[in-house]
């Protein structure tokens, strides 16, 4: 595969959409053929199963049933949209990914990081991001700006209370432990042009290590 694969994670309200955005805009700009993309979702049966995942009605969900689900997305996400972009060369960069469900589904919802990982590579046949930023800010901070922004209404995952968010963000710092080589932290409490200037150094820098 030709092209390159970068993830953005991090914990709800962690404004890593606005990243994505300002990175695209970037590698455009160079020339670069960007696609975008998001999981749960990305791919027309991927899009039906996130419906299924982030419905309200479907509070109380087993966790392993979820993790399932999120792993089954992510297969159809990966051979309909990631693997075609990436044999074509294009540079992918995708709204979460693996190290989502390792945090929320690992770790947050107790079924273990290791677990989980061991799980996802039927899905994935052992294909990783080439780079992920981790745009980190902290729980209450991310919550708060969620209630703050939010429009319409919250959806399954966004209803937790703050001692899940809590969790997820632990379990980042346990993801990116594990695979510190892969994933850079960015902090999303600086200054919004603080964060994606941090953001598009480390992307550029990546770019021009890996000669792409
Ligand atoms: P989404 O509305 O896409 O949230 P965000 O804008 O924060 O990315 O909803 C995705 C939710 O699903 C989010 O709360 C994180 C969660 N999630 C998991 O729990 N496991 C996963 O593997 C993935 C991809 C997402």
């Amino acid at each position: 595969m030709r092209g390159l694969f970068i993830t953005f994670e991090g914990n709800d309200g962690s404004g890593k959409s606005s990243v994505i955005e300002a990175i695209k805009e970037e590698l455009v700009k160079k020339g670069y053929d960007v696609v975008y993309s998001r999981e749960p979702g990305g791919s027309k049966i991927a899009e039906k199963i996130r419906d299924v995942i982030l419905d309200i009605d479907n509070l109380g969900m087993d966790p392993k049933t979820e993790s399932l689900l999120y792993a089954a997305s992510r297969r159809e996400h990966l051979m309909k949209t990631i693997v075609p972009a990436l044999n074509d060369g294009k540079v992918i960069l995708c709204d979460r990914f693996l190290d989502s469900s390792l945090a929320y589904q690992g770790f947050a919802r107790g079924i273990g990081i290791d677990e989980v990982y061991q799980m996802n590579t039927f899905a994935t046949e052992g294909i990783m991001p080439d780079l992920t930023l981790l745009v980190c800010v902290k729980p209450e901070v991310g919550l708060k700006r969620i209630k703050d922004n939010h429009r319409g209404t919250l959806d399954r995952l966004e209803v937790e209370k703050l001692a899940f968010h809590e969790k997820v963000y632990e379990g980042y710092l346990k993801v990116q432990a594990k695979f510190s080589d892969r994933i850079v932290i960015i902090n999303g409490e600086a200054s919004k042009e603080q964060v994606k200037h941090d953001a598009l150094e480390v992307v550029m820098n990546f770019i021009k290590e890996h000669k792409i």
